[in-house]
């Protein structure tokens, strides 16, 4: 989707935000006064109230230019958030993207901010995973090109926008990593892919497996043991705080390129969802995209760990004792509960390489996470309230809400294991998703500030009706994390 800012609308679709007022519908622009009465018609004639996702739809007026003109409610005027206007322009695009209009323009925004968050969501809206449907009937192709906010400041509106629109850039190329078939996206392939980014001045670093095993990470390479394809560790370092030799803040992903559940094998119906499960290492990619791309003023390192889950002659056994690059032996009671012998790999690197700050983790962990939370908020677990109250703070006002679960020594105590250090699941229907995070909590050392995101809920959403996501891969966890490193890491 092309965006641009711009003087005066021109466009096949003109849409007119339009805020709910007390003595009625309010029109967020100063409008012709013959337009007007034409379209206060057009809202008498149905139950528009200017309530945010409401629209009015007129087809080739007379008395306009543009072949639709339309109204968009973005609801009371005192309340709109960044949000809000997001998914105002948002809605407008989703009616519009396969309608046969090529252009909209919008009208009404009250400032340079708002214009530009009116583009990011009109972006965020336009995007869609069409590389495999090469022979879509005409009325299912997307039509619509290009957006333009209509804006008296549009260089403002432009460099307010530059920020949001490399965020834009990593949600599209989490949703596009999520969205990949597993066989076109391994580890293997994966981490080529990641080291294209090296273009924007990230740093990247690839392990491979023999690389893992000297240093002992027993735990993620065990996952990936049953897999043609080789398990691979990157890590991907923006060093762009003032000073380059201070604590970075760490985000860690789960990159399971594709999950059978090894030996303890999935059913098979709806197996092909996990193919997104990597997308916490999806978010992390995406995010530190972001943040090269805005060339942020933060010490921030990526770190995932990219495995493929496979039943085969050489895969791990339920009943195996692996050994984890932190010292701690595990039984593994079934290979289904993979991404927590993967992250905790992981975290070990990270503390020993780094000495992060803080660190943040997001995978797609657990089912149970989905029974406590559905698909609206992502589980949030960690041993710092500063931490929580951070993460919170950006998912709220991203969209991308977060829930707290809690922690505590009578869930830990379900991961003893009579013959190894700790066992990798806990008792079966009991806490799944906190048992998980104790596990991960075992890998961190003592006093260093850490969060675990479950997003096995949020990641892909079948059936979204969010008007700002696609129908599947959200890209869930860019935008949540960029904001947190924007809002509380920058110089
Ligand atoms: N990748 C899954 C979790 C998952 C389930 C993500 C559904 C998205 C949707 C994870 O590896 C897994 O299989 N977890 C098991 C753990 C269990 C064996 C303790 C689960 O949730 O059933
Ligand atoms: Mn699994
Ligand atoms: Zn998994």
């Amino acid at each position: 989707m092309q965006i641009k800012f711009s003087a005066e609308p021109a466009g096949d679709a003109v849409a007119y935000l339009a805020y709910e007022g007390d003595k009625g519908v309010e029109f967020a622009a100063d409008l012709d006064k013959s337009a007007e009465a034409a379209m206060r018609r057009a809202i008498a004639a149905g139950s528009f109230k200017g309530g945010a996702g409401q629209v009015v739809e007129i087809l080739a007026p007379e008395w306009s230019d543009a072949s639709r003109v339309m109204i968009v409610g973005v609801g009371k005027k005192t309340a709109v958030s960044e949000l809000g206007w997001q998914k105002a322009a948002a809605t407008l695009v989703k009616r519009l993207l396969t309608s046969g209009a090529k252009s909209l323009s919008i009208v009404g925004a009250p400032d340079r901010g708002v214009a530009a968050n009116l583009a990011f969501g009109a972006r965020l809206a336009g995007y869609r995973f069409d590389q495999y449907r090469l022979n879509l009937k005409t009325d299912k192709k997307p039509t619509l090109a290009s957006v333009s906010v209509v804006t008296d400041s549009a260089a403002g509106a432009r460099s307010d926008y530059a920020p949001l629109s490399a965020k834009a850039e990593g949600v599209e190329l989490a949703r596009n990593l999520v969205s990949e078939p597993p066989n076109v996206l391994h580890p293997e392939s994966y981490a080529e892919r990641i080291e294209e980014l090296s273009e924007l001045g990230l740093e990247i670093e690839v392990l491979d497996v023999a690389a893992m095993t000297k240093l002992g990470m027993g735990s993620l390479v065990g996952v990936g043991q049953g897999s043609v394809r080789g398990s691979r560790l990157v890590v991907l370092k923006w060093m762009g705080g003032k000073d380059k030799k201070a604590a970075p803040v760490a985000l860690i992903g789960k990159g399971v390129t594709f999950d059978t559940g090894g030996i303890s094998l999935k059913p098979g119906p709806g197996m092909q969802d996990m193919k997104g499960d990597m997308g916490g290492s999806a978010a992390v990619v995406g995010a530190m995209m972001a943040i090269a791309k805005r060339k942020a003023k933060a010490n921030v390192v990526g770190l995932v760990g990219l495995v493929e889950n496979m039943p085969d002659g050489n895969a791990q056994r339920p009943g195996d004792i692996v050994r984890a690059a932190a010292g701690k032996t595990i039984e593994i009671q079934n290979t289904d509960a993979e991404g927590r012998l993967v992250l905790c790999d992981v975290l070990w690197y990270a503390q020993k390489k780094f000495n992060p700050k803080a660190m943040v983790d997001l995978a797609t962990l657990t089912g149970a996470i989905i029974v406590s939370l559905g698909n609206e908020h992502a589980g949030i677990f960690s041993n710092s309230d500063d931490l929580v109250a951070k993460l919170t703070a950006a998912g709220k006002a991203e969209g991308e809400p977060i829930w707290r679960l809690p922690l505590g020594p009578g869930y830990d105590k379900q991961i003893d294991s009579e013959v190894a250090d700790m066992r990798n699941i806990g008792n079966a229907g009991n806490a799944g998703s906190i048992t998980a995070a104790q596990f991960l909590q075992r890998f961190v050392d003592e006093g260093r500030a850490w969060a675990h995101l479950d997003i096995a809920g949020t990641a892909w959403k079948p059936g979204n009706d969010n008007p700002l996501e696609p129908t599947w891969a959200t890209g869930w966890g860019v935008r949540i994390l960029d904001r947190f490193i924007a809002d509380n890491y920058e110089d």
